[in-house]
């Protein structure tokens, strides 16, 4: 049965595609099948992962509101072990489509149901509000994993979601767990990052991953390359620290594989296409 764990943070730019995305390609590079579910109108995940929206595509706008079927919508991607439920900018439509529906706080939840076999992880992507779209989110997880971008500011929004996750917890979802707090765009230069950090550990014993994303242009150039970091650019800085922070998720689950994401593993992980085609033609 999948783990499944939703990205979350309503402050907007904090890191959370950049993460759903670099988590599921490392954990799917260690040959976990992992499923990356969009459920951001922006639609940023999948495009990072080289999936992009037009007309035709089905997403998870159907899913959630005109009852497609989660596993009809899902494409492969350029790693073996890792597909994408892509997001549409409809999806901005359903959180007003979706009031007056029954059961509308666990759509999602029931949609991933016949998914749960399928896969070991399942990441759900989220927007940057605590709507209904979000809520679907967090009712359908198990955990929740939080980025917090490492600035002045980054507690701010931070009580107002810890909030609605434990009323999630309460009214909608008890298996709801935290998954921890990953800070994000790290500066180790920056005092201000440190403080930051030192504050978040202390008020959060044991809740924080050990890992800190460091700031890091390859992770900003990858998405336009429609890669994550391991195979854009296997050893920038970016790249190793999502790899430990797969890493210290994966032994949280331990299910007999140990496969270390090497770059001759991320290499062996990617898909080999069909070239039957080509050479006809
Ligand atoms: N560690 C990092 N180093 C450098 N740039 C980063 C880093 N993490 C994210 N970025 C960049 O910062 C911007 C915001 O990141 P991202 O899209 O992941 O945040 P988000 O929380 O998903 O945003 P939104 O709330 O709009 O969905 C993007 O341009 C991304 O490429
Ligand atoms: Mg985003």
């Amino acid at each position: 049965m999948a783990r499944v764990i939703a990205i979350s943070n309503q402050k907007g730019g904090v890191g959370k595609t950049t993460t759903a995305i670099n988590i599921a390609s490392c954990i799917a590079a260690s040959e976990r099948r992992v499923l990356l579910i969009d459920m951001d109108p922006q639609a940023n995940a999948g495009s990072g992962l080289g999936i992009y929206q037009n007309s035709e595509l089905k997403s998870m706008y159907h899913v959630l509101v005109d009852d497609l079927p989660l596993l009809d919508v899902v494409q492969g991607t350029e790693l073996t072990f890792l597909d994408v439920a892509p997001s549409s900018q409809d999806l901005s439509g359903a959180e007003i489509e979706l009031v007056s529906t029954i059961g509308r706080e666990s759509r999602l939840k029931d949609a991933i149901e016949p998914a749960l076999a399928e896969y070991d992880f399942i990441i759900i992507d989220t927007p940057p509000t605590l709507g209904l779209v979000t809520v679907n989110a967090l009712t359908a997880a198990d955990s929740v994993l939080i980025p917090l971008q490492s600035e002045y500011y980054a507690l701010e929004g931070l009580s107002q979601l810890l909030k609605t996750t434990s009323l999630i917890k309460k009214r909608l979802n008890p298996r709801l767990e935290r998954e921890g707090i990953l800070l994000t765009m790290y500066d180790r230069r920056n005092n201000l990052s440190q403080q930051v950090e030192k504050e978040i550990r202390k008020h959060f014993e044991g809740e924080v991953f050990k890992q800190v994303i460091p700031r890091n242009v390859k992770l900003s150039e990858a998405p336009s390359y429609g890669k994550p970091a391991i195979l854009y650019d296997y050893s920038s800085l970016g790249s190793v620290a999502y790899i430990r922070v797969a890493d210290e998720i994966l032994s949280r689950y331990p299910n007999g594989k140990d496969v270390s994401i090497s770059r001759k593993q991320v290499m062996r992980s990617v898909r080999i296409e069909d070239e039957g085609a080509s050479l006809d033609g």
